[in-house]
Protein backbone atom coordinates (compact mmCIF):
# COMPACT_ATOMS: atom_id res chain seq x y z
CA UNK A 1 0.00 0.00 0.00
CA UNK A 2 2.19 3.02 -1.68
CA UNK A 3 1.07 6.45 -0.88
CA UNK A 4 1.93 8.41 -3.63
CA UNK A 5 -0.52 10.75 -4.66
CA UNK A 6 -3.40 12.27 -3.19
CA UNK A 7 -5.44 11.49 -5.70
CA UNK A 8 -5.54 7.77 -4.20
CA UNK A 9 -7.75 8.73 -1.41
CA UNK A 10 -11.73 8.24 -1.01
CA UNK A 11 -13.37 10.54 1.34
CA UNK A 12 -14.29 7.32 3.83
CA UNK A 13 -10.72 6.38 4.14
CA UNK A 14 -9.55 10.44 4.57
CA UNK A 15 -12.24 10.22 7.50
CA UNK A 16 -10.82 7.23 8.71
CA UNK A 17 -7.62 8.47 8.81
CA UNK A 18 -8.72 11.11 10.76
CA UNK A 19 -10.69 9.29 13.09
CA UNK A 20 -7.92 7.59 13.56
CA UNK A 21 -5.45 10.88 14.32
CA UNK A 22 -8.45 12.13 16.48
CA UNK A 23 -7.72 8.82 18.53
CA UNK A 24 -4.06 9.24 18.70
CA UNK A 25 -4.20 12.57 19.96
CA UNK A 26 -6.47 11.75 22.82
CA UNK A 27 -3.76 8.79 23.78
CA UNK A 28 -1.15 11.13 23.53
CA UNK A 29 -2.65 13.66 26.26
CA UNK A 30 -1.61 11.21 29.30
CA UNK A 31 1.42 9.31 29.95
CA UNK A 32 -0.70 6.06 30.11
CA UNK A 33 -2.11 6.54 26.79
CA UNK A 34 1.51 7.33 25.17
CA UNK A 35 2.58 3.97 26.38
CA UNK A 36 -0.70 2.09 25.11
CA UNK A 37 0.34 3.72 21.65
CA UNK A 38 3.63 3.00 22.12
CA UNK A 39 2.97 -0.84 22.30
CA UNK A 40 1.09 -0.38 18.40
CA UNK A 41 3.73 -1.05 16.74
CA UNK A 42 6.63 -1.74 19.01
CA UNK A 43 9.32 -4.07 16.64
CA UNK A 44 8.86 -2.42 13.44
CA UNK A 45 11.22 -0.03 11.34
CA UNK A 46 10.58 3.06 9.69
CA UNK A 47 13.28 4.17 7.44
CA UNK A 48 13.36 7.68 6.34
CA UNK A 49 15.26 8.63 3.37
CA UNK A 50 14.85 12.76 2.15
CA UNK A 51 16.66 13.78 -0.87
CA UNK A 52 15.47 17.61 -0.46
CA UNK A 53 15.63 19.64 3.01
CA UNK A 54 12.23 18.98 5.46
CA UNK A 55 11.93 20.15 9.41
CA UNK A 56 8.57 19.22 9.37
CA UNK A 57 7.96 15.97 7.42
CA UNK A 58 10.86 14.07 8.24
CA UNK A 59 10.23 15.29 12.05
CA UNK A 60 6.91 14.54 12.42
CA UNK A 61 7.46 11.14 10.67
CA UNK A 62 10.04 10.24 12.59
CA UNK A 63 8.33 11.21 15.80
CA UNK A 64 4.96 9.66 14.79
CA UNK A 65 6.60 6.25 14.26
CA UNK A 66 9.04 6.60 17.65
CA UNK A 67 5.59 7.16 19.58
CA UNK A 68 4.23 4.06 18.00
CA UNK A 69 6.85 2.23 19.34
CA UNK A 70 8.87 2.17 15.85
CA UNK A 71 13.13 1.73 15.52
CA UNK A 72 13.69 4.85 12.81
CA UNK A 73 16.66 5.02 10.68
CA UNK A 74 17.10 8.21 8.58
CA UNK A 75 19.27 10.15 6.01
CA UNK A 76 18.48 13.45 6.14
CA UNK A 77 20.79 14.65 3.58
CA UNK A 78 20.48 11.58 0.64
CA UNK A 79 21.75 13.55 -2.43
CA UNK A 80 24.86 14.23 -0.54
CA UNK A 81 25.11 11.36 1.79
CA UNK A 82 23.99 8.86 0.17
CA UNK A 83 25.39 6.60 -2.94
CA UNK A 84 23.02 8.80 -4.74
CA UNK A 85 26.08 11.18 -4.23
CA UNK A 86 28.17 8.11 -6.57
CA UNK A 87 25.65 8.21 -9.11
CA UNK A 88 23.25 5.22 -8.30
CA UNK A 89 19.78 5.13 -9.47
CA UNK A 90 16.76 6.06 -7.18
CA UNK A 91 15.15 2.51 -8.21
CA UNK A 92 18.60 0.69 -7.03
CA UNK A 93 18.82 2.38 -3.60
CA UNK A 94 14.45 1.79 -3.27
CA UNK A 95 15.51 -2.05 -3.92
CA UNK A 96 18.49 -1.90 -0.95
CA UNK A 97 15.84 -0.75 1.67
CA UNK A 98 13.51 -2.96 0.33
CA UNK A 99 15.68 -5.79 0.85
CA UNK A 100 16.33 -4.49 4.58
CA UNK A 101 12.99 -5.87 5.99
CA UNK A 102 12.18 -2.13 7.27
CA UNK A 103 8.48 -2.15 7.49
CA UNK A 104 7.75 1.33 5.90
CA UNK A 105 9.89 4.13 3.53
CA UNK A 106 9.56 7.65 4.18
CA UNK A 107 10.88 9.21 1.08
CA UNK A 108 11.44 12.52 -0.63
CA UNK A 109 13.10 13.38 -3.89
CA UNK A 110 13.64 17.04 -6.06
CA UNK A 111 12.61 14.94 -9.17
CA UNK A 112 8.42 14.73 -9.55
CA UNK A 113 7.83 11.18 -10.01
CA UNK A 114 10.98 9.63 -8.43
CA UNK A 115 8.91 8.30 -5.38
CA UNK A 116 6.75 6.64 -7.73
CA UNK A 117 9.73 4.81 -9.59
CA UNK A 118 11.17 3.90 -6.26
CA UNK A 119 7.66 2.41 -4.89
CA UNK A 120 7.86 0.61 -8.53
CA UNK A 121 10.26 -1.66 -7.22
CA UNK A 122 9.86 -2.28 -3.51
CA UNK A 123 6.96 -4.60 -1.54
CA UNK A 124 7.67 -2.63 1.48
CA UNK A 125 4.97 0.32 1.25
CA UNK A 126 6.71 3.62 0.58
CA UNK A 127 5.46 7.08 1.71
CA UNK A 128 5.87 10.10 -0.92
CA UNK A 129 6.85 12.63 1.40
CA UNK A 130 7.02 15.08 -1.77
CA UNK A 131 8.65 14.82 -5.09
CA UNK A 132 9.92 17.94 -6.57
CA UNK A 133 6.76 19.89 -8.40
CA UNK A 134 4.64 17.01 -8.01
CA UNK A 135 2.66 15.67 -5.19
CA UNK A 136 3.10 16.18 -1.09
CA UNK A 137 -0.08 13.68 -0.14
CA UNK A 138 0.75 13.70 3.56
CA UNK A 139 0.48 17.36 3.73
CA UNK A 140 -2.50 17.55 2.04
CA UNK A 141 -3.98 15.00 4.39
CA UNK A 142 -2.23 17.50 7.83
CA UNK A 143 -4.26 20.10 5.36
CA UNK A 144 -7.20 18.61 5.37
CA UNK A 145 -7.57 17.82 8.93
CA UNK A 146 -7.09 21.29 10.19
CA UNK A 147 -9.38 22.85 7.82
CA UNK A 148 -12.03 19.88 9.57
CA UNK A 149 -11.14 21.12 12.40
CA UNK A 150 -11.57 24.73 11.83
CA UNK A 151 -14.51 24.46 10.19
CA UNK A 152 -16.31 20.95 11.10
CA UNK A 153 -16.68 19.70 7.41
CA UNK A 154 -14.79 19.76 3.96
CA UNK A 155 -17.75 20.78 1.83
CA UNK A 156 -19.28 23.64 0.91
CA UNK A 157 -15.85 25.73 1.44
CA UNK A 158 -14.59 28.83 -0.28
CA UNK A 159 -10.88 28.37 -0.44
CA UNK A 160 -8.15 30.82 -1.67
CA UNK A 161 -5.05 29.08 -2.35
CA UNK A 162 -2.58 31.77 -3.29
CA UNK A 163 1.18 31.62 -3.81
CA UNK A 164 3.39 30.37 -6.25
CA UNK A 165 0.97 27.88 -7.90
CA UNK A 166 2.90 26.73 -10.79
CA UNK A 167 5.88 24.76 -8.40
CA UNK A 168 3.79 24.42 -5.20
CA UNK A 169 3.32 20.51 -4.58
CA UNK A 170 0.59 20.91 -1.75
CA UNK A 171 -1.38 23.08 -3.96
CA UNK A 172 -1.88 20.10 -6.30
CA UNK A 173 -1.61 17.63 -3.29
CA UNK A 174 -4.64 19.95 -1.65
CA UNK A 175 -6.97 20.46 -4.58
CA UNK A 176 -6.69 16.56 -5.56
CA UNK A 177 -8.19 16.11 -1.85
CA UNK A 178 -10.99 19.11 -2.15
CA UNK A 179 -11.83 17.50 -5.14
CA UNK A 180 -12.67 14.87 -3.36
CA UNK A 181 -15.72 16.58 -1.65
CA UNK A 182 -18.59 18.40 -3.12
CA UNK A 183 -19.17 21.90 -3.40
CA UNK A 184 -16.36 23.16 -2.56
CA UNK A 185 -14.77 26.65 -4.73
CA UNK A 186 -11.53 27.31 -5.57
CA UNK A 187 -9.93 30.43 -5.80
CA UNK A 188 -6.47 30.42 -7.55
CA UNK A 189 -4.57 33.76 -6.60
CA UNK A 190 -1.15 34.26 -7.94
CA UNK A 191 0.61 36.72 -10.06
CA UNK A 192 0.74 35.48 -14.11
CA UNK A 193 4.32 33.90 -14.16
CA UNK A 194 3.23 31.55 -11.23
CA UNK A 195 -0.16 30.70 -12.08
CA UNK A 196 -1.96 26.81 -10.85
CA UNK A 197 -1.28 23.98 -13.63
CA UNK A 198 -3.00 22.87 -16.27
CA UNK A 199 -3.39 19.28 -14.80
CA UNK A 200 -5.08 20.62 -12.18
CA UNK A 201 -7.68 22.60 -13.73
CA UNK A 202 -8.07 19.62 -15.58
CA UNK A 203 -9.24 16.94 -12.94
CA UNK A 204 -11.31 19.99 -10.53
CA UNK A 205 -12.89 20.19 -13.90
CA UNK A 206 -13.85 16.52 -13.88
CA UNK A 207 -14.76 16.24 -10.93
CA UNK A 208 -16.99 19.46 -10.78
CA UNK A 209 -15.30 21.63 -8.62
CA UNK A 210 -15.63 24.73 -9.38
CA UNK A 211 -12.19 27.28 -9.47
CA UNK A 212 -11.18 30.78 -11.00
CA UNK A 213 -8.05 32.30 -11.06
CA UNK A 214 -7.35 36.24 -10.07
CA UNK A 215 -4.35 38.33 -9.22
CA UNK A 216 -6.87 40.39 -6.74
CA UNK A 217 -5.59 39.57 -3.25
CA UNK A 218 -7.97 41.83 -1.35
CA UNK A 219 -11.22 40.41 -3.34
CA UNK A 220 -10.39 36.79 -2.61
CA UNK A 221 -9.09 36.89 0.98
CA UNK A 222 -12.63 38.67 1.87
CA UNK A 223 -14.89 35.55 0.50
CA UNK A 224 -13.03 33.36 1.99
CA UNK A 225 -13.49 30.40 4.59
CA UNK A 226 -10.19 29.39 3.96
CA UNK A 227 -7.17 30.94 3.09
CA UNK A 228 -4.09 28.64 1.77
CA UNK A 229 -0.66 30.67 1.45
CA UNK A 230 2.60 29.77 -0.04
CA UNK A 231 5.99 30.54 -0.53
CA UNK A 232 8.27 31.65 -3.73
CA UNK A 233 9.44 27.60 -4.34
CA UNK A 234 13.14 29.74 -5.12
CA UNK A 235 15.26 26.21 -5.53
CA UNK A 236 12.85 25.47 -8.59
CA UNK A 237 13.44 28.96 -10.21
CA UNK A 238 16.65 29.94 -12.56
CA UNK A 239 16.59 33.24 -11.53
CA UNK A 240 13.77 34.16 -8.35
CA UNK A 241 14.64 37.72 -8.39
CA UNK A 242 13.29 38.15 -12.13
CA UNK A 243 10.15 36.96 -10.24
CA UNK A 244 7.95 39.90 -8.85
CA UNK A 245 6.71 38.70 -5.80
CA UNK A 246 3.51 40.91 -4.79
CA UNK A 247 1.57 38.25 -2.70
CA UNK A 248 2.55 39.40 1.03
CA UNK A 249 0.18 39.31 3.60
CA UNK A 250 0.14 41.14 6.93
CA UNK A 251 -2.41 41.98 9.60
CA UNK A 252 -3.50 44.55 7.24
CA UNK A 253 -4.07 42.48 4.19
CA UNK A 254 -6.11 40.11 6.28
CA UNK A 255 -8.20 42.15 8.32
CA UNK A 256 -10.59 41.39 5.04
CA UNK A 257 -10.99 38.22 5.50
CA UNK A 258 -14.18 36.83 7.59
CA UNK A 259 -13.88 36.21 11.57
CA UNK A 260 -14.54 32.44 10.98
CA UNK A 261 -11.90 32.09 8.25
CA UNK A 262 -8.85 30.84 8.92
CA UNK A 263 -5.07 31.05 7.34
CA UNK A 264 -2.80 28.35 6.25
CA UNK A 265 0.68 27.67 5.21
CA UNK A 266 2.03 24.89 4.97
CA UNK A 267 5.64 26.12 5.98
CA UNK A 268 7.91 27.10 5.53
CA UNK A 269 7.57 30.41 5.26
CA UNK A 270 9.97 33.21 4.11
CA UNK A 271 8.58 36.75 3.66
CA UNK A 272 4.38 35.81 2.48
CA UNK A 273 3.21 36.32 5.65
CA UNK A 274 4.50 38.85 8.21
CA UNK A 275 5.12 37.61 11.73
CA UNK A 276 3.18 39.88 13.22
CA UNK A 277 0.17 38.13 11.46
CA UNK A 278 1.21 34.95 14.15
CA UNK A 279 -1.08 36.78 16.99
CA UNK A 280 -4.26 36.76 14.65
CA UNK A 281 -6.69 34.13 16.00
CA UNK A 282 -7.07 33.08 12.41
CA UNK A 283 -3.80 32.39 11.87
CA UNK A 284 -3.89 28.48 11.66
CA UNK A 285 -0.20 26.92 10.45
CA UNK A 286 1.16 26.42 13.45
CA UNK A 287 -1.76 24.73 14.40
CA UNK A 288 -2.22 22.64 11.21
CA UNK A 289 1.64 22.19 11.38
CA UNK A 290 1.07 20.43 15.07
CA UNK A 291 -1.65 18.29 14.08
CA UNK A 292 0.36 16.79 11.34
CA UNK A 293 2.27 14.55 13.84
CA UNK A 294 -1.49 12.77 14.61
CA UNK A 295 -2.44 12.59 11.21
CA UNK A 296 1.54 10.83 10.07
CA UNK A 297 0.77 8.30 13.01
CA UNK A 298 -2.58 7.78 11.85
CA UNK A 299 -1.46 7.23 8.41
CA UNK A 300 1.21 5.13 9.62
CA UNK A 301 -1.25 3.01 11.71
CA UNK A 302 -3.13 2.44 8.50
CA UNK A 303 -0.31 1.74 6.05
CA UNK A 304 1.25 -1.04 8.29
CA UNK A 305 -2.24 -2.77 9.14
CA UNK A 306 -3.08 -3.01 5.45
CA UNK A 307 0.49 -3.25 3.93
N1 LIG B 1 5.45 21.52 4.73
C1 LIG B 1 6.62 20.84 4.57
O1 LIG B 1 6.71 19.90 3.76
O2 LIG B 1 7.62 21.26 5.37
P1 LIG B 1 9.09 20.67 5.35
O3 LIG B 1 9.68 20.97 4.00
O4 LIG B 1 9.81 21.35 6.47
O5 LIG B 1 8.98 19.19 5.55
Amino acid sequence: MHILTAEQFNTSQIEKIFRRADYLRGQSATLAGRKKVYKLHEGRQLCSIFFQPSTRTRLSFEIAATKLGMGVISTENAREHSSSAKGETIEDTAKILDGYDVDLIVMRHYEAGAVARAAAVCKTPVINAGDGTGEHPTQALLDAYAIKQAHGRLTKLNVVIGGDLSHGRTVRSLSWLLSKYPKNHIVFVSIPELRVGSDVKKFLKASGTTFEETSDVKAALAGADVVYWTRLQAEYLKDPKAVSKGFSLNEKSIDVMKKTAILMHPLPRVDEIAPAVDADPRAAYFRQAAGGLYVRMALIDTVIQNG
